[in-house]
């Protein structure tokens, strides 16, 4: 059954003391009101609206996509006054789902559990919490029939102590939403609209409610405040941290690991403390990473071992590689199986063939590197002129010294070796030994400069 959704983002969010509204501010790498743009999309909804408001064009601006309708709320008088916005944007053939921008971690699960059934009946997510404080409640009757909702602020000492509570998620059948809304008034504690009055509505018209729970209780959490947020992040990378272990990832401690995108591993990924993965990454069968790397947008090949205080981001990294530790590989780069790429050295750009290697202290820039290359340590391509970047192309099974600088564009011909020390700044011939005549000088005579002491003259 198709239905509309709409997701509330007006509210200003006081107590998170930031110039970025709170629904943009990101859980796992990506704004809250995303995660749940993505929980509606799983529904496949006829129509995604967002109501925004508080900070202005911002949100409509950072969300836009093809799929989303946004309406503004100006001023915000509240939950219900935010769903009137709405309206002129809803096909009242479908009821509609109501959600929150700032509530990022309901489950596709318990949204579909929620919307299941026949259309026109009032469907409220409902939680039982130890501390209701704040919330709305549910209020039944003796029969157990839910008869309202009564919000914190408007409630007598008795119904303060219910601990049934409104999550603010709820499914309002399509053919009454536009008749309900217009009846809703102001008068009550706040003098805001609010949504949750379409329950003693729906009592009067004898429509069926019913309510139902989220598969986990967290998933109904909401973000007011840094410390919140800080809290929803913890539980949506311990969850993830799960799902990774589930599928039989080894992971030292699931609590030290930060997956802010989609990470995909193979059987058998060992990955160690303190690991940030970005966007997409991918990690093949026995593929190992040690503590503290971040990589991010990368494809990483089997039985590949990444060592500790890595960053990857933008590369595609072959089988059986060795890279670190403390090795900064940047975006474009591929490299085939089994290259080494050690510490300190910087990889951009780049594409390194079979069983080549950078073990130490390099930059390899706008380069093809061929099989079975050895870049020694020190090395450095010169590929910025001071306004273009040009390339150097190394051909297979070339030795290049210690210390070498490559002046580019230049080839360094196939099997050619190159002295320690040597800048080239012209393309070399195939084989042999290139070098740049040096001599060497030793002077017997020379004193090394000494401080002076008291005493001397
Ligand atoms: C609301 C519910 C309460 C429920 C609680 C759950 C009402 C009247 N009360 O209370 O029963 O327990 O959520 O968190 O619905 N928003 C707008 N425009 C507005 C007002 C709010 O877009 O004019 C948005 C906010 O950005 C937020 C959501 O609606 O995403 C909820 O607003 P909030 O002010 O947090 O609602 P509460 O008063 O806490
Ligand atoms: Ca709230």
């Amino acid at each position: 059954m198709a239905i509309n959704v709409v997701i509330l983002a007006a509210g200003q969010g006081k107590r998170m003391h930031s110039s970025l509204p709170k629904v943009l501010q990101p859980l796992a790498g990506k704004p809250l009101v995303d995660h749940v743009i993505a929980a509606a999309r799983a529904l496949s909804p006829a129509r995604i609206c967002i109501i925004y408001g508080h900070g202005g064009e911002q949100v409509p601006q950072t969300l836009r996509s093809d799929d989303l309708v946004f309406a503004r709320q100006e001023p915000q008088l509240g939950t219900g006054h935010a769903l009137m916005q709405a309206l002129p944007h809803l096909d009242s053939g479908h009821d509609t789902l109501v959600l929150y921008g700032d509530v990022p971690l309901l489950s596709a699960q318990t949204l579909s559990a929620l919307i299941k059934g026949k259309s026109g009946t009032l469907r409220i997510l409902t939680a039982e919490l130890a501390d209701p404080h704040g919330y709305g409640r549910i209020v039944r009757n003796a029969k157990k029939s839910i008869t309202g909702i009564v919000e914190e602020k408007d409630a007598t000492a008795r119904q303060r102590r219910i601990r049934e509570i409104n999550t603010g998620i709820m499914l309002l059948p399509g053919k009454r939403l536009q008749t309900w809304l217009a009846k809703l008034s102001n008068r009550n504690a706040q003098g805001e609209y609010y949504l949750t009055d379409v329950v003693a509505l729906a009592v009067k018209d004898r429509v069926k409610i019913e309510s139902c729970a989220a598969q986990d209780d967290r998933e109904i959490l909401g973000v007011n405040s840094k410390q919140q947020l800080a809290q929803l992040e913890r539980i949506y990378q311990q969850w993830t941290a799960n799902r990774l272990l589930d599928a039989g990832v080894t992971l030292a401690d699931p609590s030290r690991l930060d997956v802010r995108g989609e990470l995909h591993c193979g059987r058998d990924v060992r990955i160690d403390v303190n690991c940030v993965f970005e966007g997409q990454v991918e990690i093949s069968d026995g593929a190992e990473i040690g503590a503290n790397c971040v990589i991010r947008n990368t494809k990483i090949g089997a039985a590949t071992l990444v060592a500790p205080f890595s960053s990857i981001d933008g590369a595609e990294i072959g089988e059986n590689c060795r890279i670190g530790p403390y090795a900064r590989i940047r975006p474009d780069t591929r490299l085939d199986s089994e290259v080494h790429i050690g510490n300190f050295v910087e990889v951009k750009a780049s594409s390194v063939g079979c069983g080549s290697k950078a073990n130490h202290l390099s930059y390899v820039g706008d380069s093809s590197v061929g099989r079975d290359v050895n870049i020694g340590a020190g090395t450095i391509t010169c590929n910025y002129d001071g306004a273009y970047k040009h390339r150097t192309i190394i051909e297979d099974g070339v030795h290049i010294g210690s210390d070498v600088q490559l002046v580019a564009p230049v080839t360094i011909g196939k099997g050619t070796t190159v002295a320690a020390g040597t800048t080239i700044w012209k393309d070399t011939a195939q084989g042999g030994l290139v070098l740049n005549a040096k001599t060497q000088h030793q002077r017997p005579e020379w004193q090394r400069p000494r401080k002076k002491v008291k005493g001397d003259k």
